[in-house]
């Protein structure tokens, strides 16, 4: 079965065949993509968040955006680039029909934490021989792995890139900050974050663990850090009420960060929600304690008072935040540096999973970056042309980065 109304494997020869048009709806790809555990808890909701969205509206499936030439970008069907979609040994390549190509890598972002002998390929015998010995293997097995993990390499580093395109089509920042201050004002900043999917949510899928979130640094003319929010903590966790320092109370909470993750949240004793990790209590300092599942937490899934709380961003929509910045007393030239981060999962969350060992495999994404500078004058030079004030606010926005640049950061 296959997306075109006019198979031809009957004709050369294969085997029978026919056209679905249920292949190129998104109601194919909801029957997976929206997911429900056994106590009812809606765990993932790309399906339907799609179904209420500007994209379903013009019509956009799910196909033009993750199965066209740009990952995260609606290319109608009749746009793609045109070729044979398979080649038939014995059978002459012109009895193969051109066809609008679909790309099946089905880039998310998600990526393998596997060593480059493992995905997505593996060979047969590697299954009955230690193959971590390599000058124990035979000359043929020798040449076969490293065709093979130079082949996994090359597949996993177009995977990526695609994963890089798909994540940068999801979201843009705005930053509106003054241009002029007085030293010892306090300023307010503002960034916005736009989704630029009609798709769906921002994020969507697995949105529990994906975080999407504003990184803000204000540097003083030394370079010193005067303000930061989204920044990480020593574990390579946000400043979240999931941090191992910030409950600690090693480092202060970011009240001021700006996450699009929807976190678990489950009932408390008290009957108050708590954000959680895991649906097992395993908080330092369980204040809260939660309620005892009622079901097996273990074949459900979670227990039944779980449920996600919604941070994130929805399809075209704006969120911003203004960060309250307090100048010290002295003059020169603040650099204010915004990006949009995007990390597929948390530090703490393998943590708890026990695979704490893949944790420096984790990468964040820059999806947008912008930089802008204030100047910051002594408070009589800033009354004599008094651009302080609000009306003096406007847009720096120059993009900082090359948008075709892959910018990855890694944890520290
Ligand atoms: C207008 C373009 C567009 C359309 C239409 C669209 N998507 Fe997406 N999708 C994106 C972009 C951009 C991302 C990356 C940002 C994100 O994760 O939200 C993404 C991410 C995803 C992810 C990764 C989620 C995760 O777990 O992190 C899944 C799964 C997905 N889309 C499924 C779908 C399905 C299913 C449909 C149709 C019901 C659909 N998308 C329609 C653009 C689109
Ligand atoms: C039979 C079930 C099934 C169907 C049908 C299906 N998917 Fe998926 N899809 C999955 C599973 C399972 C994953 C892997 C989950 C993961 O990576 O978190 C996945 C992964 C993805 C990802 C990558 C997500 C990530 O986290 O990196 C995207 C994008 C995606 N699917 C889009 C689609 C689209 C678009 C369609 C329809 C054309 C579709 N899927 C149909 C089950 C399905």
């Amino acid at each position: 079965m296959g997306p075109f109304d006019d198979p031809v494997s009957t004709a050369i020869g294969t085997h029978s065949s026919a056209g679905s048009s249920y292949l190129t709806s998104s109601a194919f790809c909801g029957t997976c993509h929206d997911v429900t555990s056994p106590t009812g808890l809606r765990l993932e909701e790309a399906f339907s968040e799609w179904q209420n969205s500007p994209a379903a509206e013009c019509g956009q499936n799910c196909q033009s955006c993750h199965m066209g030439p740009v990952p995260g970008v609606p290319v109608p069907i009749d746009q793609r680039p045109l070729g044979r979609a398979a080649t038939v040994p014995d059978v002459d390549p012109q009895r193969i029909p051109l066809r609008r190509l679909s790309d099946h890598t089905f880039a998310g972002p998600d990526y393998s934490l596997l060593p480059d002998t493992e995905f997505p390929h593996k060979l047969d015998w590697m299954y009955e021989v230690d193959y971590r010995q390599f000058d124990q293997l035979t000359p043929y097995q020798q040449k076969t792995l490293t065709e093979l993990r130079r082949a996994n390499r090359t597949a996993l580093r177009i995977a990526s890139e695609k994963r890089y395109q798909l994540l940068r089509n999801a979201a843009r920042i705005a930053v509106q900050a003054p241009a002029w201050a007085d030293a010892g004002q306090a300023i307010g900043i503002r960034v916005d974050v736009t989704s630029i999917t009609a798709g769906h949510s921002f994020p969507t899928g697995f949105t529990a663990e994906r975080q999407a979130w504003v990184q803000i640094t204000v540097r003083d003319p030394h370079g010193r850090t005067i303000f930061q929010s989204g920044d990480l903590d020593p574990n390579g966790d946000l400043r979240d009420e999931h941090s191992y320092a910030v409950e600690k109370g090693k480092i202060p909470f970011d009240k001021y960060l700006l996450n699009f993750q929807n976190k678990f949240t489950a009932l408390t004793t008290i009957g108050t929600d708590r954000s959680v990790i895991l649906s097992v209590n395993r908080h330092l300092q369980p204040v809260n304690v939660l309620r005892p599942a009622t079901g097996v937490a273990a074949s459900y899934g979670r227990p039944a008072s779980f449920r996600l709380a919604k941070g994130s961003l929805p399809p075209l929509a704006t969120m911003g935040r203004t960060y309250p910045v307090q100048l010290p007393h002295l003059a020169g030239s603040y650099r204010i540096d915004v990006r949009l981060l995007f990390r597929h999962l948390p530090p703490v969350l393998l943590d708890r999973i026990g695979t704490s060992h893949l944790k420096h495999l984790l990468e964040s994404v820059v999806i947008d970056h912008r930089q802008a500078v204030i100047q910051v004058g002594q408070s009589a030079v800033g009354n004599l042309c008094s651009p302080s004030d609000s009306a003096a606010l406007r847009y720096l926005n120059q993009r900082s980065s090359s948008p075709s640049a892959a910018t990855v950061e890694t944890k520290p």
